[in-house]
């Protein structure tokens, strides 16, 4: 033992220095560049309703939730200059999260919640775009930030948009305003529906439900009819009776109670 061999000597040594060297780097990062390791969140459910909030004309923060397999909000318009803070998590499995053209780049994980901060300083459509495979929907899994100074709320723009105030002092009517807060929709949301089809209009893999009740509907089979109660009921329980053209994923049937029938079908009516 009194004799170590230089070569061991070298590597004990550079073990040790490489080991001083990062433990240096960490307490620089956490002391001068302030770059600390994640809080714990101790409000994580506010951060699982997707919400837009207006700091000013200038300043917002969204609360995106990613789920197979959509972002919500899914569309979002800002005006040009805008700095948005960017709140990010998951409701069932990892998602990437990237804004084309930024360097705004999040892992969605369910019960984290991830953060970054960009400024917009161009007008253009920003496309999200998911980045890890999250199953068979994952290739349509996007949307899209709007950049640009002609926003009208009043005609339905930012359907997420969120009094700042409402959202620290009242939660519950915060949530009254979002299409979210539905317990209808909590219920699609639950039974796995808006995996593939939307409320707002947006297409997915499946028909969105937007104006469903009414509609003029075509079915692969040549066949038409006008969406009524019944119809909804019968696609929702026996989803391969009638496909609508065009539609070539399978939707599974679903396990469900005639209460929870009624709930969505009535839902579904007046969207
Ligand atoms: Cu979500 Cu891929």
């Amino acid at each position: 033992m009194d004799k170590i061999n230089p070569i061991e000597k070298f590597v004990i040594f550079g073990a040790i220095g490489a080991s001083a060297i990062h433990l240096a780097l960490i307490a620089f990062a956490a002391f001068q560049l302030n770059i600390t390791v994640a809080d714990c969140v101790d409000d994580l459910e506010s951060f699982q309703t997707p919400a837009l909030i207006k700091h000013d004309d200038k300043r917002y923060e969204v609360h995106y939730v990613a789920r197979m397999w959509a972002f919500e909000p899914r569309v979002l318009k800002v005006p040009v200059g805008s700095t948005v803070d960017i709140f990010l998590t998951s409701v069932d499995v990892n998602h990437g999260f990237h804004i084309a053209g930024t360097n705004v780049n999040v892992t969605a994980i369910p019960n984290i919640v991830g953060n970054a901060t960009v400024t917009f300083a161009h007008p253009g459509t920003y496309h999200l775009v998911c980045h890890e495979y999250c199953g068979v929907g994952h290739q349509d899994m996007g949307g899209f930030i709007e950049v640009s100074d002609e926003i009208d709320e009043a005609e339905g723009d930012n359907l997420f948009l969120q009094d700042p105030a409402n959202l620290i002092a009242n939660r519950a009517a915060r949530q009254l305003d979002s299409p979210a807060a539905d317990p209808a929709y909590q219920l699609l949301v639950s039974k796995g529906c808006t995996a593939c089809h939307t409320v707002d209009g947006t297409q997915l893999v499946g028909p969105s439900f937007k104006g469903i009740y009414g509609s003029q509907r075509e079915f692969q089979d040549g066949t038409q009819l006008v969406v009524d109660t019944a119809y909804l009921k019968e696609s929702i329980s026996y989803p391969d009776k009638k496909v609508v053209s065009g539609y070539s994923i399978p939707m599974p049937a679903l396990p469900i109670n005639d209460d929870e029938l009624t709930q969505i079908v009535k839902y579904l009516e007046k969207l």
